[in-house]
């Protein structure tokens, strides 16, 4: 309890009013995040999922110091009722300590872990970005992680880089070469020569799969899932359908934004229209978010600009966009989720949760210092 007070009135002592530690009652983006330990917040490049009445975020662990970007512990899990106040579920998908040589090794990389609910299987299934120890950013392959329960434990599956051996939807005929230049070269961003169809990675990669780095799941309204993931050495997007089960690609893709660039990626859907927000590709270091709306999920997807406004906009507040939250019973009300990268301390990365505007046929994030889900209007209908 912060504070117990008795009040005595008019002779009459009224029932103590209780504050709950820490209890929030609004956001304060950038701001140390306390859960109900007191403990700041270690979900980051995270996700919510929305089941049975509560939140539960999931995101990485990230330990003190530069190691922290590497995965030491896991994949940790808050909930909540409220969306401010937060409690620790614990880490529900651990780094394997005893085998140097898993996949999911201490030391591996395990980033932007998304949880969807299968309703056909009732199982809950993580998709995460996965670097193998010791690779750098070279293995670029998506893992995968099940569990029967929201909190876990979640049993890791394995891992891939997806759609080996399938061409996207709108692949051109020219782009199934491979040009000398891809089988040879690496890529990192904004390092593709003026014509990055000319390199055409997605041919060189056909075989064994498509590099995975950051990712996203999506669920559509008629329970199709989704997995975007910035491929092709982060140059181009791909949005990959997921099998009925969600545990794999279904062999149905397209490509997206190619040669832009694009990763971090998010995406709602308003209206019957899906919107994308993500960021240029700069590591560790903030840069302008871009933003796109379609009409289907397939595109075209018609590029929108950057939805950060105000001050510091242009660097996306310092932050980096993770996801999109529906807010539950207030429809039309979304919260960008952001992380503000700490990568000399891992561990002391910020959160940046800002309300979505619709103005004009754009969105628009704007800096707000503290605020509350009061600022989407009307009173919440559950
Ligand atoms: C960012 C990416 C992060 C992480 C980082 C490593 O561009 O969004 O998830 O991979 O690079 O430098």
């Amino acid at each position: 309890m912060r504070h117990v007070t008795a009040l005595l009135c008019a002779g009459v002592v009224l029932l103590p009013l209780a504050v709950v530690a820490g209890e929030r009652r609004s956001f304060r983006p950038g701001e140390r995040w306390p859960d109900d330990q007191g403990v700041h917040i270690n979900a980051h490049g995270g996700g919510i999922l929305d089941f049975e009445g509560r939140y539960y975020w999931f995101g990485e662990h990230k330990v003190a110091g530069e190691i922290g970007n590497t995965a030491q512990v896991g994949v940790h899990c808050y909930s909540s009722a409220d969306l401010y106040n937060w409690r620790d579920e614990g880490v529900v998908l651990p780094v394997v300590k005893e085998d140097p040589d898993h996949d999911i090794a201490v030391g591996s990389v395990i980033e932007r872990p998304k949880v969807i609910r299968n309703p056909k299987t009732g199982k809950f299934v993580m998709w995460f970005h996965l670097e193998r120890k010791g690779t750098g950013y070279r293995t670029a392959r998506s893992g995968v992680a099940v569990a029967d329960h929201v909190t876990g434990p979640y049993t890791y599956r394995g891992s891939f880089r997806p759609n080996a051996g399938v061409w996207p939807r709108n692949i051109r005929p020219e782009q199934k070469v491979t040009a000398e230049v891809a089988a040879t070269h690496s890529f990192s961003g904004g390092d593709l020569p003026d014509d990055p169809d000319r390199l055409n990675l997605i041919a060189r990669d056909h075989e064994g799969g498509q590099m995975a780095r950051d990712q996203t799941l999506f669920v559509d309204d008629d329970g199709a899932a989704y997995h975007l993931y910035a491929s092709e050495e982060n140059s181009t997007l791909h949005i990959s359908r997921l099998t009925d089960d969600y545990l794999a690609p279904a062999g149905d893709y397209v490509r997206v934004f190619p040669g832009r660039f694009m990763e971090a990626p998010a995406i709602f859907k308003h209206d019957g229209r899906y919107y994308f927000i993500g960021s240029g590709c700069t590591g560790w270091a903030p840069n302008a978010a871009r933003s796109a709306v379609a009409d289907s999920i397939w595109g075209p997807w018609e590029e929108l600009g950057n939805p950060a406004v105000g001050p510091d906009g242009a660097l996306t507040f310092h932050s980096q966009s993770t996801y999109v939250l529906a807010v539950r019973g207030r429809p039309g009300a979304f919260i960008f989720m952001g992380d503000r990268w700490r990568p000399k301390d891992a561990i002391d990365g910020r959160y940046i949760w800002l309300p979505i505007r619709f103005r004009n046929d754009r969105i628009e994030i704007e800096w707000a210092e503290d605020w509350d889900l009061g600022v989407f209007g009307g009173a919440e209908s559950r």
